[in-house]
């Protein structure tokens, strides 16, 4: 009897060993992102067991493209040390991968092992400076109240967006629950992400072990782990970086030098005229904003926050005035859980183009806070509306921009509460060539002997 039992469970362990290996080489987990080189597509997925890094793709429904890529093991810090093989394939317009513009491609991921779904991307058309992007921005959205995302989802697949950003906070958080919500808000997203490139921010809800689950399951261009990176989408030069770098200091100060460096160094290079010509939009794009009204106790609401004015008391880093000696037309936030479209402006004061056309030639960066697409937390309210704050709405939703040429830019604002109605629709127009904002040679000369070693002094400026 003692043997029966012994070779039954035997059996039964071998079963469930074999059953669960089995399993776990399923693709999931799918989304697309901008690689390297300016309209290369990297596709990313999740296996839970080694397999190989398969793309079967093709034009016109037919999967007769192959391309394969690699994977690397990403392990939980929690007690569980959940594992899984995140796979990344990119996919380029030359030999032999040979994609082709203004092409609606069909593909799926996998391996002998198994193969996920059919999904399909758009390729962009092959003049670039022709392109007019259009694409859907939010940040704060996890998977537990994630109210925007059957629109998103809609309006994703039927084609409208050419790329979704994402500005910091996903998931609440990933690494719950060894890595197991970060799992599930993957695959919630794949709805969305395995059809338009999902471009990401980190924000502070990824904090945990060092940010590893957002350096790990994203594949963002550039060498910084997803942290910092910037891509281009036709005339948009698109700047992303982690606010998180000022908050969280128990990871070290080297990387908050680092990242300063290399905004200084890309806003430089975008800046070039052979450049700021053919992509003449600027857009950054952080998780915490520098100005904020909201009724809460957030660094944003101190006028002396880190990020507009630096850490203190010797102003290090200090991003306003970064922002504003390179022209930047349009900084793009989140983390409140609302949506705000502040006047043109810079150290507090409104810098409008004119009484008429607030936003027609501003002569100071213009800011959004994006932070309302839905989460657990629920939304923020706001104080009394300040003087530089244009419009403001608590209602759960996520913004639309569309770039239509060098000098015209919409930016849409839907509320989901409202079914979708759009509360807030206007446009930034800016003149070509870009001219620099007012005060930015007096910026310039004033912090000139400083940039070495990023200590903003005060800077007493008239007008
Ligand atoms: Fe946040």
């Amino acid at each position: 009897m003692f043997v029966y039992f012994f070779l039954t469970g035997l059996v039964f362990t071998s079963i469930l060993t074999e059953s669960s290996a089995t399993v776990r080489y399923q693709p999931e987990q799918i989304h697309l992102s901008f690689g390297e080189k300016e309209r290369s597509i990297v596709i990313t997925w999740s296996t839970g067991n080694k397999t190989d890094s398969i793309v079967k793709y093709g034009g016109g429904g037919q999967l007769l493209q192959t391309k394969a890529g690699s994977c690397s093991l990403f392990v939980d810090g929690g007690s569980k040390k959940a594992s899984q093989y995140i796979h990344r394939v990119t996919l380029y317009y030359e030999e032999p991968d040979s994609l082709q513009p203004e092409t609606k491609y069909y593909y799926h991921v996998g391996s002998d092992r198994g193969w996920s779904a059919i999904y399909w991307f758009m390729t962009p058309p092959e003049n670039l400076n022709e392109w007019a992007p259009s694409i859907a921005i939010y940040g704060d959205m996890g998977n537990v109240n994630a109210q925007s995302l059957p629109r998103l989802q809609a309006e994703t697949q039927a084609g409208n967006y050419d790329a979704i950003i994402h500005v910091g906070d996903f998931a609440y958080n990933m690494d719950d629950y060894d890595g197991e919500v970060g799992d599930e808000f993957m695959r919630q997203i794949e709805t969305i992400a395995a059809y338009v490139p999902y471009m990401t921010t980190v924000g502070n809800h990824e904090s945990a072990y060092n940010f590893s689950h957002y350096r790990a399951r994203f594949s963002m261009p550039g060498p910084y782990e997803n942290m910092m990176y910037s891509f281009n989408m036709g005339p948009i030069h698109f700047i992303s970086f982690s606010t998180e770098y000022y908050y969280y200091l128990r990871y070290g100060f080297k990387m908050l030098v680092k990242q300063y460096e290399w905004l200084e160094n890309d806003l430089k290079m975008a800046n070039h005229p052979a450049n700021r010509t053919i992509r003449p939009w600027i857009i950054t794009l952080g998780h915490r904003p520098m100005y904020c009204s909201n009724k809460d106790d957030d660094d944003c609401t101190r006028i002396k926050n880190r990020l507009r004015y630096g850490i203190t008391p010797l102003r290090l880093f200090a991003l306003e005035d970064l922002f504003y000696k390179y022209s930047v037309d349009l900084e793009i936030w989140a983390h409140e859980h609302s949506y705000e479209r502040l006047w043109p402006i810079y150290d507090y004061k409104v810098y409008n183009g004119s009484y008429d056309e607030p936003y027609t030639n501003p002569r100071a960066p213009v800011h959004i806070v994006v932070g309302s697409a839905g989460c657990q937390e629920r939304v923020d309210s706001f104080n009394p509306l300040p003087s530089w704050s244009g419009f403001r709405s608590s209602d759960y939703g996520y913004s639309r921009v569309k770039v239509h040429n060098a000098t015209h830019l919409n930016l849409q604002q839907v509320s989901d509460d409202l079914d979708g109605q759009v509360i807030d629709d206007w446009w930034l127009v800016k003149e070509m060539p870009r001219i620099k904002f007012p005060l930015a040679d007096k910026l310039e000369e004033a912090t000139k002997d400083t940039s070495q070693n990023h200590i903003r002094e005060t800077v007493e400026i008239n007008e």
